[in-house]
């Protein structure tokens, strides 16, 4: 049933017709404020992408966990927010992996690093994570593992008292991974799908949120699940191109300075954006990223506090906010009354 509407959908969308949005609520999530939406767990205090980290965030009230995507040697699904591994584990400690060190370009930069997919899943297993932000603490750095696809889903299903926890796996550099797959015949979205279909993310309802950088990667999955699909974007985005998107999409996922410009030598607010009045529009949902406590992170108008921030982003009519810190943004809305019932 499910397959077949996302069939017709894939169909409708191939002759440039717009698809009938469900547009019910996702199921289990709050709908009377933003989403909490853990950016690689509760990552300001844990080492990010960890089971601690997303545990930590589920604690924190946290609604959704996040994690991006890279696929092993052996195509299983680890939780990584880039597929090299120098930068958050102890990869060049270990003098049996040094012979992995190599050179890639992906992003449009060339990296040497040693990358995801060079490592069986045993293997990165044997490895711990750091804290790759010098500001943040190093006192968890070498305690956790790499955590898989599966470990995190399993976080979000451990949950008690009627919560629910929703996903956010990130199809992140598909095409660089599908260059590699493809000696074994299958691709990041089949190996994704495969999974999702296993732990009984199907439905449009359903708790999951599949985002990507990838237009294509997002078009393609549109027509194998009826799963809310959120397009990421960096780049301001044009009447048209929302159009577009709005065909085969539940949401955008933005950088917040395309929402709120803040001037990078001043740090002050520069403007506020249409974008999320325009999107809403089109019927898509907005999430936002990155909110972040640090002082760096915030315009000098916030005056350090993290609840400005907030303050001039909620009345903007933001759906959801990629957090490192889900907790401050939970007991923001317990301060302004944006309350659970
Ligand atoms: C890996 O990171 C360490 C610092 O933790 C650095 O000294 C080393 O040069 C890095 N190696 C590569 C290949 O980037
Ligand atoms: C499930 O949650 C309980 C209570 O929060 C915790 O003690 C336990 O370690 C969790 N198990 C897994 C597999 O996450
Ligand atoms: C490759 O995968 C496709 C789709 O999953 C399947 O139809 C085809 O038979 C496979 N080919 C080989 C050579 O395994």
């Amino acid at each position: 049933m499910t397959f077949k509407s996302a069939v017709a959908r894939c169909f409708l969308l191939a002759l440039g017709l717009q698809w009938q949005k469900p547009n019910r609520p996702i199921d289990g999530l709050p709908t009377n404020r933003p989403l909490i939406i853990a950016h690689r767990g509760s990552s300001g205090l844990l080492p990010e992408h960890t089971v601690e980290a997303y545990q930590l965030a589920v604690q924190q009230s946290a609604d959704v966990i996040e994690c991006d995507l890279a696929v092993t040697k052996d195509r299983q699904l680890v939780c990584l927010h880039v597929p090299w591994l120098n930068g958050t584990t102890d990869v060049a400690s270990h003098p049996e992996f040094q012979d992995r060190l190599k050179t890639f370009s992906m992003f449009g930069i060339t990296i040497t690093d040693y990358f995801a997919f060079d490592f069986t899943l045993q293997e990165l297993k044997t490895l711990r994570k750091v804290q790759q932000n010098s500001f943040r603490n190093q006192a968890y750095n070498g305690e956790f593992p790499i955590a898989t696809f599966d470990e995190y889903v399993a976080v979000a299903k451990n949950v008690t008292n009627g919560r629910t926890i929703g996903i956010y796996p990130e199809l992140k550099v598909p095409k660089f991974f599908n260059s590699i797959l493809a000696a074994h015949n299958t691709t990041m979205e089949e190996i994704l799908l495969e999974s999702l279909q296993r732990h009984g993310y199907t439905e449009a309802t359903s708790p999951c949120f599949v985002q990507s950088f990838d237009e294509d990667s997002l078009r393609f999955m549109s027509c194998r699940t009826e799963l809310p699909l959120v397009f990421l974007t960096n780049d301001e985005i044009s009447d048209g191109k929302m159009l577009e998107l709005s065909k085969f999409c539940y949401g955008l996922g933005v950088k917040k300075n395309l929402i709120v410009e803040i001037d990078p030598s001043s740090m002050d607010v520069a403007r506020e954006i249409d974008l999320v009045a325009r999107a809403h529009s089109n019927k898509l949902k907005v999430h936002s990223f990155t909110f972040q406590n640090e002082f760096q992170f915030l315009a000098w108008q916030y005056g350090a506090d993290p609840y400005r921030e907030y303050d001039k982003f909620v009345p903007l009519g933001v759906d959801g906010f990629f957090t490192d810190y889900p907790w401050t943004l939970s007991n923001y809305f317990k301060t302004r009354c944006l309350c659970d019932d």
